[in-house]
Order: structure tokens, then C-alpha cells, then sequence
């Protein structure tokens, strides 16, 4: 698809034609993969060329591979984004990111509800290295701006967060930049990835990306992305993901992602669908306390704000909490009792998959994250998150169903 304009083009045709140029050698309709370390030339002036970078071309995979490349072209065109970089995994990319765009003495604004590994990056790695952060509600504008100093070179965030769910106005965020600028908004897209939001066109500069989750959508790869700009995109490139620290994505693992994505429109918008079904029932259960969903009215302003920022879709996790005392139980019993008792989904973490996956986040994803702390932004003991599978929507209604009976 060679000719075409991608930009003229609908979501489901880009995530499927974009990046890829039609091998020139066999005409494969699928994207080869170039399982090679290293690439060989035709003279010494061309290799010379290729590493001063006047000719096009790849020399090392550490640095570049051609399937790769394809990978980082259509996400960096699903995102609205000049550029993109793929890392060996959502850490891999988020690490980069800062290592690629920070220096020592630089402060970050930071989401006070982040996935946990990103938390205790930015907690108690970055700080041996000078860069320090602030945790703060990003949702409230007027702390985010109270936070920001004269070295606050960052506004980092995840919107919906990871577990709450809770919603950040991205555009308002940015908004922040003409009063402060040389600071960068850098969104963690990985609970609302493409077609449900696209921050870089409500004026983020950044968005990171666990490709493990939704992107891949097999539960069968780790891998991570950054899309930006240019200018950004080889900062990381050059002092981070590929070139210097080395966590570049295998080509194997691209070629996995880019047929992935292919069915990427498909697959997201039914997740949608299944969650919000799946989160007006479990609001209708006396055994639950408070679901957390994007899409439900019930969020008050996280609700309104979605509403203009996920175009009309709200992704497909759901966090709920159980009710304390609910039939004698307490609510981290009666959590437990329910991962138990349901029987379509794995207890597991991750997300983003076919299969529906149930997990605790204060005992599993969130446990290095200080109780207090945790606590703080409600991430309780009775709370269970559950990444809203692709099964039937009304098999996993009446599996709950049955798991709440037992209660
Ligand atoms: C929001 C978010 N960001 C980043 C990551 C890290 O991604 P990975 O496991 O691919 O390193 C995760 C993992 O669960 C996540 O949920």
C-alpha cells in the first residue's frame, strides 16, 4: 500500500497497511522477519556510508532492524506521533524514556497512582541519579502546577491509571506547558491505546506504551514502545533503548506485534464493549462496594473527562472493591474468595489479552508500592482488578454471578 496516504485513511486500514512496504525481494504479503544480530555490506564505502548515516540502511540490530522498524512506523501512525522507538519491554520503554529525555538535577511531576514497577523507578532508582520526583493527583490541575519547580522538566502520568482507573485530563495537562515551558507531558497509553485515545493530539509531547498488552493483544510477548517526535524519538533511540543501554524489541517479537495489531480496531473496541457491560453488572451487585470504570456515570468527573478524551470508548479494565462485612466476610476475604470462585478467568497479572485475567493488586502488581501510599489513592485490600477478556460478555456475567452466590 505503498501509495496510499495513511492519514486519509480509517483506523482499521492504517493499523493494518501502515509501515509496511511490500518486500521487494518475494513479495511477501507478511512482514518477514529478519532474524540477523548484524548486516553485511556491499564495499567499505558503503558501510562507511551506512554508519555516518548518509546512506539509508541498518548495520546492527541493537541499533535497527527492518521488521522492527515496520512496527515502530504503524504504531507511530495509529498515535498521531513524528517517530517511534521499540523497547524490549513497557519498563524498557519507560526507563528509556526518561534516561533518553532526563539529565541529573531534573525534577518530574509524577501521577500519584502509577503502574508499581514505574513507581518505584521513579521512587528510589532515579534518585541515585539525581533526577527526583514529586507524586501528585494529576487530575487536579492546580497541584500539578503547585508541584511544578524551576528543574521540572517532566509531567508524567497514565490515564485511566493503573489500578484506579482514575482519569486524567490530558489536554488540561498540557495546557500547562505555555506557563512552564521546556516542560514535557508524557502519557503511559497502555490502559487506553489506540483507536480509545491518542494523547499526542491533545498536546502530549510523549506516549509510552506496554506493547505487551493491548498492542500485541495475545498475551504471547513482552515488548514496549515510545512515540513522539523526532527530535525526542532519537534522544531515546540514541541515549537509551537501542544504541547505548541496549533493550531493543526482537525482530521475532515485532513480527508477533505487527500481526497483532492488524486486528488491533477489532479486538480493542470489543474489550470496550465487554467492559462496560461487565461494569454496569457489578454495579448492580450488593456484594461490591465501588467499581471503577472510565465509562460509568458513576465516576462523577473521571466520567465527564473521558467522555472527551476516549472517543467513546473506555477501555477494557474494570478495578471494583468488595463490601466489608458482606456476609461476615471482610473485603480482602471476600476478594479472595471471588479470584477463587470465578472460573473463565486466570488469576494472573498483565492485561490486554483474549483471556480474561483477574489479579489483587495490593498483594500482586501494586505490593512494592508502600501501604500508606497505596492506601492514599485507594488501591485497598478488597479491591480486584480484572482485564475484561474477549470471551462472551453474558459467560462472564454469570461466572460472577455464580462467585458471588458462593460468598
Ligand atoms: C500501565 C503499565 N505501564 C507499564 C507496564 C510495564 O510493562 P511491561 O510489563 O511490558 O514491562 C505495565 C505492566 O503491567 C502497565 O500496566
Amino acid at each position: 500500500m505503498s501509495n496510499m496516504d495513511m492519514k486519509k485513511m480509517h483506523f482499521d486500514t492504517r493499523a493494518i497497511h501502515a509501515g509496511y512496504h511490500r518486500d521487494s525481494d518475494f513479495g511477501a504479503l507478511a512482514t518477514p522477519i529478519y532474524q540477523t544480530s548484524t548486516f553485511t555490506f556491499t564495499s567499505a564505502d558503503h558501510a562507511m556510508g551506512v554508519f555516518s548515516g548518509q546512506i539509508p540502511g541498518y548495520d546492527y540490530t541493537r541499533a535497527g532492524n527492518p521488521t522492527i522498524r515496520v512496527f515502530e512506523e504503524k504504531i507511530a501512525e495509529l498515535e498521531h506521533g513524528e517517530d517511534a522507538v521499540a523497547a524490549s519491554s513497557g519498563m524498557g520503554a519507560i526507563s528509556s524514556t526518561l534516561l533518553g529525555l532526563l539529565h541529573s538535577g531534573d525534577h518530574i511531576v509524577c501521577g500519584n497512582t502509577v503502574y508499581g514497577c514505574t513507581d518505584v523507578v521513579m521512587r528510589e532508582i532515579l534518585p541515585d541519579f539525581g533526577i527526583t520526583a514529586t507524586f501528585v493527583d494529576t487530575a487536579d490541575l492546580a497541584a500539578v502546577e503547585a508541584a511544578i519547580t524551576p528543574n521540572t522538566k517532566m509531567i508524567y502520568f497514565e490515564t485511566p491509571a493503573n489500578p484506579t482507573l482514575h482519569v486524567t485530563d490530558i489536554a488540561a495537562v498540557a495546557g500547562l506547558k505555555a506557563k512552564h515551558p521546556g516542560i514535557r507531558v508524557v502519557v503511559d497509553n497502555t490502559f487506553a491505546p489506540p483507536p480509545v485515545q491518542m494523547p499526542l493530539t491533545l498536546g502530549a509531547d510523549v506516549v509510552v506504551h506496554s506493547v505487551t498488552k493491548y498492542i500485541n493483544g495475545h498475551g504471547d510477548v513482552i515488548g514496549g514502545v515510545v512515540v513522539g517526535t523526532k527530535d525526542d524519538i532519537a534522544a531515546i533511540r540514541s541515549r537509551a533503548v537501542g544504541k547505548m543501554t541496549g533493550t531493543p524489541l526482537t525482530p521475532f517479537c515485532a513480527y508477533m506485534i505487527i500481526r497483532g495489531m492488524k486486528t488491533m480496531g477489532l479486538r480493542v473496541r470489543q474489550h470496550c464493549e465487554n467492559a462496560l457491560a461487565l461494569a454496569r453488572y457489578l454495579e448492580s451487585c450488593p456484594c461490591v462496594e465501588k467499581v471503577y470504570y472510565p465509562g460509568l456515570e458513576s465516576m462523577g468527573a473521571d466520567y465527564e473527562v473521558a467522555k472527551r478524551q476516549m472517543n467513546g470508548l473506555y477501555g477494557g479494565m474494570i478495578s471494583f472493591v468488595m463490601k466489608d462485612g458482606y456476609n461476615g466476610h471482610s473485603a480482602f476475604d471476600a476478594a479472595k474468595k471471588v479470584m477463587d470462585a470465578v472460573e473463565i478467568p486466570a488469576i494472573a497479572v498483565s492485561l490486554g489479552d483474549p483471556d480474561s485475567l483477574i489479579q489483587h493488586p495490593a498483594a500482586m502488581t501494586h505490593v512494592k508500592v508502600p501501604k500508606d501510599v497505596r492506601e492514599q489513592v485507594g488501591i485497598t485490600d478488597g479491591m480486584i482488578r480484572f482485564s475484561v477478556g474477549l470471551e462472551d460478555v453474558q459467560d462472564l456475567i454469570e461466572d460472577f454471578r455464580q462467585a458471588f452466590a458462593a460468598l
